[in-house]
C-alpha cells in the first residue's frame, strides 16, 4: 500500500520540547530536567481532561498553565520574567538536527508534508519559522479548528479532511507512543521516532514503522518498505 502524503506530530518530533532544559537548569539550578520533564507530563494531561470535559482552550495557555503548576509542585518561585522567558523559549524551539534535509527529501520525492498538532495556529507558524521550514508542508492542521486535542478522532480527522487523502494512505509519525497509538486507531498507518528509547505503550498497538530519528523515517519511507 503506498503512502501518498506524510503527517507529523509538531512538539517532540520535530520540535525539540526537552531543549528548554538548558534554560530551565540555569533559571532554577539542578532542576532544569525536572521542571521540563513534569511541564511536559502535565501539559499533555490537561490536554486530555480539557478534551474529556470539554473545556477546550489553546494548547499556548495550556501550557502556561501547566509551568506555573510545575513549579508550584517542585516548590520553584516562578517570577512573571522567568515565565516569559522560558515561554519565549518555547515559542521558538530548536528543531532536530536532522529533520530540515529529510522533510526536503521526502518533499522532493514528491510526498505531500502536513503537521497534525495540538499546538495552536500562531505557535506553529512561529515554530516553523524558528526552525526555517517553511514551504515545506502542504498543510500546517492545527487542533484548534475541533477545539479538541488528540487522541480525539476529531482531530486526527483533520488529515484526510484537509489533505483529501485517505489516513490508511497516509503515514502518521509521532516521537510520542499515545499519539502514535491514537492515529493507528483512527486508521493512519504510523510510524514511531521512538528518540527517549521509551517502551512500546500497552495499548494493543505495533507502529507500522519505528526508528530513532527522522532519518529513519526517510529511509522506512524512501526505500520501499511504505511505499
Ligand atoms: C503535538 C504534541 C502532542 O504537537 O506533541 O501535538
Amino acid at each position: 500500500m503506498a503512502a501518498q502524503a506524510i503527517i507529523f506530530d509538531a512538539y517532540g518530533t520535530l520540535f525539540d520540547v526537552f531543549s528548554i532544559g538548558a534554560l530551565a537548569e540555569r533559571l532554577f539550578p539542578g532542576k532544569g530536567t525536572a521542571v521540563a520533564e513534569l511541564w511536559r507530563d502535565k501539559q499533555i494531561e490537561y490536554t486530555r481532561l480539557r478534551t474529556l470535559s470539554n473545556t477546550y482552550k489553546p494548547f499556548w495557555e495550556v501550557t502556561q498553565d501547566a509551568l506555573v503548576f510545575t513549579c508550584r509542585k517542585l516548590g520553584l518561585d516562578l517570577t512573571l520574567e522567568a515565565q516569559t522567558q522560558i515561554m519565549g523559549q518555547y515559542a521558538k524551539l530548536q528543531a532536530f538536527p536532522e529533520n530540515l534535509p529529510v522533510l526536503q527529501a521526502l518533499k522532493a520525492a514528491g510526498l505531500k508534508l502536513a503537521i497534525l498538532s495540538n499546538g495552536n495556529p500562531e505557535m506553529l507558524e512561529a515554530a516553523v519559522q524558528a526552525a526555517g521550514m517553511q514551504g515545506l508542508f502542504t498543510q500546517i492542521l492545527s487542533v484548534h479548528s475541533v477545539q479538541k486535542f488528540k487522541t480525539a478522532p476529531e482531530a486526527y480527522q483533520l488529515g484526510p479532511d484537509m489533505l483529501g487523502i485517505p489516513a490508511k494512505d497516509t503515514l502518521f509519525v509521532s516521537s510520542n507512543g499515545w499519539d502514535v497509538c491514537g492515529a493507528a486507531w483512527f486508521g493512519y498507518k504510523t510510524f514511531w521516532v521512538n528518540r527517549a528509547h521509551a517502551p512500546l505503550e500497552e495499548l494493543g498497538v505495533t507502529p507500522n514503522g519505528q526508528g530513532q530519528s527522522l532519518t529513519d523515517v526517510q529511509n522506512f519511507v524512501l526505500q520501499g518498505v511504505g511505499r
